[in-house]
């Protein structure tokens, strides 16, 4: 489809024939060749910018639009220039456009093919506005999308996340901090935690998609224009909720997109702590849960093997949307105002972002929804451990008015019998708990179960299972 350059001979340092093409078209008045090959190739940037063609093609006809309203274009060229757009839009849907990198980016492109098209009319198009200003409007606008998606996507994942906390309300398994066994919980608890996050990750992606939604279109180069454009007019007919209110910063601002980015590594984190904890939960000396075989793969050479890949590589992707952040914040820290051609490496860092993480919410929301907790592998790995032994010590606390840190060596000396014999805290006879402490009685046995121990969690906010089932009604009402 791309006209490919031939690359210049390094060795002989020789210029390419592309310097014989004539000057482009477009911009050539001053110019008596074209570029080098090695210029071209360079400069190009239609390979990955063609992605915003639909974009390219709105704010095209918005604009047009605003002129032939405003008076600065006739109604017949405005016409022509709009029928001329629209057939366009339809070559390229079809496949049918051919994409010329010696036009360098999809804006020269869709102008040269409508002067092809429709003849002179197609040149006053670009009255009153630069490409500084159109590929501002036309990214903003590709990133509104995305991120619509995306945001319909982390809903559909919270939702997988919630019914299965409905469903393991009561589910028992064992809470870790340094991944040292530490309290039992309930499964359905910590899967809302997820839902937690993505709700804070949805939140910070439409708070980013608020302050994107204000249309550069009009701006022009960077000075504005002496025509009397109607900039307002453009930004409606776009959905931006108003112009942006300086022409310089309107098309030097990249903050949309390293909002999205920055919010997109924050999530590209939560997506790859929940993969790490599969991999774990799905391993054998866990067996806390069972993914589905449409999210895992077999081993070539070892036939017991099923492997989570998709959870590993949404581990790994998260690189790729970190690396995006990093490449695109450091293309701008050192450019001053306002727009310079640097900014042309703002798309293919976020087109790759966007891609990656509405890939990996997917699969993440396959595998959450296949999921098949192992409820007696939980139950099992929650009875190990003397997971209550802080129940024990903030029983102490209650029905024998220790001092908390008195209750905690007490518990302590507890675990240590309890180690000695082999057996967990509710096993212990009552006469080897006396031992240690004599005022102790039967009634301890109360909440050295795991079960009373989860149930008697009731603060707001924790994991006994009537919250949980509260939490993720509050959940369901808060967003879905
Ligand atoms: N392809 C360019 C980009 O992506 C469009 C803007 C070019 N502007 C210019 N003055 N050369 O940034």
């Amino acid at each position: 489809m791309t006209a490919k350059a031939k690359p210049t001979s390094a060795a002989n340092g020789s210029t390419s024939d592309a310097q014989d093409a004539a000057p482009n078209p477009l911009w050539g008045g001053r110019f008596a060749l074209g570029p080098d090959a090695v210029m071209e190739r360079i400069n190009a940037s239609i390979d990955f910018d063609r992605r915003l063609y639909a974009q390219d093609i709105e704010a095209s006809k918005a604009h047009c639009r605003m002129l032939a309203a405003q008076g600065i274009l006739s109604e017949e060229d405005g016409a022509a220039i709009l029928a001329g757009l629209d057939t366009i839009r339809q070559e390229i849907d079809d496949g049918r456009f051919t994409f010329s990198s010696a036009l360098e980016d999809i804006h020269m492109n869709v102008e040269s093919r409508l002067k092809a098209l429709i003849g002179e009319a197609a040149g006053r198009l670009h009255t009153a506005r630069s490409r500084n200003d159109q590929v501002a409007t036309d990214f903003r606008l590709w990133l509104r999308d995305a991120l619509d998606r995306l945001d319909e996507g982390l809903k559909g994942l919270q939702a997988a996340l919630i019914d299965h906390a409905e469903a393991e309300a009561a589910t028992v398994m064992p809470g870790y901090t340094h991944l040292q066994a530490a309290q039992p919980v309930t499964f359905g608890h910590h899967l809302l935690a997820y839902v937690e996050m993505l709700g804070r990750d949805r939140g910070r992606l439409a708070d980013a998609r608020r302050r994107m939604n204000e249309c550069p279109l009009g701006a022009a180069a960077l000075a504005g224009t002496s025509f009397p454009i109607d900039r307002a007019a453009t930004a409606a007919e776009l959905g931006f909720e108003r112009p942006c209110a300086n022409s310089i910063d309107a098309v030097s601002d990249r903050d949309f997109a390293l909002e999205f980015l920055g919010a997109g590594t924050i999530l590209a984190m939560h997506l790859s702590r929940l993969s790490e904890e599969l991999v774990l939960w799905c391993s054998e000396g866990f067996r806390f849960v069972t993914l589905s075989d449409a999210f895992t793969t077999g081993s070539s050479i070892m036939p017991q093997k099923k492997n989570p890949d998709a959870a590993e590589l949404i581990r790994g992707k998260a690189g790729r949307v970190v690396g995006a952040l990093v490449a695109l914040v450091t293309v701008m820290k050192g450019l001053p105002l306002s727009y310079g051609k640097d900014m042309q490496e703002d798309k293919e860092p976020v087109f790759d972002a966007a891609d990656t993480l509405e890939l990996a919410v997917a699969a993440t929301t396959g595998m959450i929804r296949d999921l098949k907790p192992e409820r007696d592998n939980l139950a099992a790995a929650t009875a190990k451990g003397y997971i209550t032994a802080t129940d024990l010590a903030d029983w102490l606390v209650r029905a024998l008015g220790l001092p908390f840190r008195e209750a905690h060596h007490v518990t302590g000396a507890i675990v240590k019998a309890a180690e000695a014999r082999g057996c967990g805290l509710a096993d212990l006879p009552l006469d080897s708990l006396q031992a240690v402490e004599p005022r102790i009685t039967g009634e301890v046995f109360e909440v050295l179960s795991v079960e009373k121990a989860v149930a008697s969690r009731r603060s707001f906010g924790g994991t006994a299972p009537d919250n949980v089932r509260a939490a993720a009604q509050a959940a369901r009402e808060r967003f879905l």
